[in-house]
């Protein structure tokens, strides 16, 4: 099970502070969900840890070593899905069951490939261009990728957000399901969202980012047991009270001023 430590991180888009001073350590075997408002930083934050991109300053450890680039130890899923175009959600699963684990027959990676395609609900979808599949279809080939590397670290960014209600609780159950499948191996998970019952459903611990720069505001614990069942949670009162602590945090200085009429949509700092 891996750690993963953030000192000091700040990141620049040109002279456009994007992150500043985000300090945080994910224990092995975390459940990590990140909230905050658009534009604060989350999926930059996710691609310093996949290694697409470097800090400006500060590191990033991850299982004690400094992260130098992408890895078959984390498995991604990014807002933009990230398949490879020219190849079906088979193939692409295909290509990165090979990376990850060399050397075995064609026709079992085809099967590999096929079973977490149908977990995601996406049975048919084999031999389909990611270009003929709907965006939710997309995102869920993402998932079955990512989940088919069952690599120690998940870096999940808004990874149900184009998803029905129906399909997106079924994933959240698959996720959690991978995740605690083995006490002693439990995966670390990053998971971007914007929704926050969500987030308490899912995460140990929820870090709320702050906007311009993204700095984090709070961290908190989820104090609830597993599993965690939908219909009683919502009228627990531990869930309750946390959903009213990260709502008020994460929209501190946005509810007076919507309240005052103050916030138009096309300055864009849309939750
Ligand atoms: N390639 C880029 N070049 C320049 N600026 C960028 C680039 N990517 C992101 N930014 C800026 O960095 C800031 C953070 O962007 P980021 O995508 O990390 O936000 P986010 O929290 O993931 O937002 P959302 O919730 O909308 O996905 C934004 O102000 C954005 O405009
Ligand atoms: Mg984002």
């Amino acid at each position: 099970m891996y750690e993963v430590t953030l000192s000091n991180v700040n990141y620049s888009y040109g002279d456009q502070r994007v992150l500043q001073d985000i300090t945080f350590t994910a224990e092995p075997g975390d459940f990590v969900c990140l909230l905050g408002p658009s534009g604060c930083g989350k999926s930059t934050l996710l691609r310093l840890l996949a290694g697409l991109s470097f800090p400006s300053s500060g590191g990033i450890t991850l299982d004690g070593k400094q992260i130098s680039g992408p890895g078959l130890d984390r498995g991604v899923v990014f807002q933009d899905y990230s398949l490879f175009p020219w190849m079906t959600a088979g193939q692409n699963i295909v290509l990165a069951l090979e990376q990850a684990f060399p050397g075995k027959k064609k026709d079992e990676y085809r099967e590999t490939a096929a079973g977490y395609l149908e977990m995601v609900g996406l049975a048919d979808a084999y031999d389909k261009l990611p270009g003929l599949l709907s965006g939710g279809m997309r995102q869920r080939a993402a998932i079955a990728r990512a989940f088919a590397i069952n690599a120690p670290v998940l870096l999940m960014d808004e990874p149900f957000g184009a998803l029905d209600a129906i399909t997106r609780a079924r994933l959240q159950d698959l996720l959690l399901q991978l995740w605690q499948q083995r006490q002693d191996e439990r995966k670390t998970v990053f998971f971007v969202t914007h929704d926050v019952e969500e987030a308490i459903l899912l995460a140990n611990r929820i870090v709320v980012l702050g906007v311009n720069p993204g700095t984090i505001k709070g961290v908190f614990e989820v104090d609830l047991p597993r599993p965690r069942i939908r219909q009683e949670l919502y009228h627990n009162q531990t869930f309750q009270t946390l959903r009213d602590r990260l709502v008020t945090v994460l929209y501190e200085n946005i509810l007076s001023e919507l309240d005052a009429g103050q916030i138009v949509a096309s300055q864009g700092d849309g939750i």
